[in-house]
């Protein structure tokens, strides 16, 4: 027996000093490919829940996944760590589509590109996030100009012209219409173009329990469709003078459960909320900790919007004519960044 003992302890001794120790890679990483498809099965689930968890504007697509680390974590599972490169979809929060058929904004557009750091846990095979932060930025207007001397760029959300451009495009609306009188939610981007001056808006609107007939009567008495009805809509608009106003509203059918509390709460005061203000995007940043397993972390389902210090978005330079290192004997290193699934900003 004691034989045994001392025979299975050499062999765990030899086993041990069978690993080579590098200091720089612990040996208890597990290295994944940024393209791996483990790594994209998280960075979907991360996006998604970025989505559902992200209070105004629009939805984001994953373009790259940047770095992923996998941690052990005890006594069972693994920690994925992960950096994300977004872009802003032209799909609206309220907008009830799967981010995967939602349109990437092109260049020529102002693209919005957000930035990541996830924290995910599997166990048993399964994901779940931990915790996420981001927080996006406009391309900048130079960059547009430079691909498209013509294209507007982001205007700011409360610029007067904006304002009035959306009040006139939703006034249109409600009289050209003999269905619910709809109610502003929320300005999504504004673009001023010169020379005709074309203000372009897009903003989200939310149903009220008048008509838009009764509503030209007695404006005030409109009140919000009760929770278990709550209806959203969402306009494109091209405002050139008062009388030349093209606009058009999508009207999504009420959606069991889905009631975008934060944004009929706080912002139908008929002011804008403090959030737009001086901002030409709603940004992205947020950081949320939700409570998976964890008997340490607060319970709390709702995002806890902190305020991290503003990180300047480092732009990747991506030269093609450089080769990849080659893969020489040793340990094999995770293959990062992984693909661009749209295109570089
Ligand atoms: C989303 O796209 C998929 C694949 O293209 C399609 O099958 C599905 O019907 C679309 N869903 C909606 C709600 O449009
Ligand atoms: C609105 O402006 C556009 C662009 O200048 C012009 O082509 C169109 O005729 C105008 N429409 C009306 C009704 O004035
Ligand atoms: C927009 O908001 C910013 C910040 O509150 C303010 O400085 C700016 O004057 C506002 N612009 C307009 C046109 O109201």
């Amino acid at each position: 027996m004691k034989v045994l003992v001392a025979l299975l302890l050499l062999v765990q001794l030899l086993s041990c000093k069978a690993v080579p120790f590098d200091p720089s890679h612990p040996l208890h990483l597990r290295f994944l490919d940024c393209d791996d498809p483990e790594s994209e099965e998280a960075a979907a689930i991360a996006v998604d829940y970025i989505n559902a968890h992200h209070h105004h504007g629009y939805k984001y697509a994953l373009n790259s996944i940047e770095k992923i680390k996998v941690l052990p974590r005890r006594p069972t599972g693994e920690i994925f760590d992960l950096e994300l490169d977004l872009l802003e979809t032209v799909c609206h929060i309220v907008n009830p589509l799967p981010v995967e058929n939602c349109t990437v904004r092109p260049l020529t557009d102002h693209v919005v590109e957000g930035d990541c750091d996830v924290k995910l846990l599997k166990l048993d095979g399964h994901f779940s996030v931990l915790s996420t932060q981001c927080h996006s930025t406009p391309d900048s207007a130079e960059d547009v100009t430079q691909i498209c001397p013509n294209c507007p760029t982001l205007a700011l959300l409360n610029d007067t012209r904006v304002i009035t451009a959306v009040d006139l495009a939703l006034a249109q609306y409600n009289r050209g219409q003999d269905g619910a009188f709809f109610k502003l939610l929320e300005i999504g981007r504004a673009q001023i173009q010169h020379f005709p001056d074309i203000v372009d808006v897009e903003f989200a609107i939310v149903a009220t329990t008048c008509s838009a007939k009764d509503a030209q009567e007695h404006v005030g008495d409109c009140q919000l469709l009760p929770k278990d009805q709550v209806q959203f809509g969402f306009c494109n608009a091209a405002v050139l003078t008062k009388n030349n106003i093209t606009v058009s509203c999508t009207i999504y059918e009420h959606q069991p459960g889905v009631t975008h509390h934060h944004l009929t709460h706080d912002h139908l005061g008929g002011q804008l909320p403090t959030v737009v203000k001086g901002f030409k995007h709603h940004d992205l940043r947020h950081s949320h900790h939700s409570s998976v397993h964890g008997k340490s972390e607060s319970s709390s389902a709702e995002a806890f919007v902190g305020l991290p210090p503003a990180v300047p978005v480092v732009k990747r330079s991506v030269d093609p004519a450089i080769p990849a290192p080659p893969v020489g004997p040793g340990p094999k290193l995770p293959v990062c960044p992984g693909r661009i699934r749209h295109f570089q900003v």
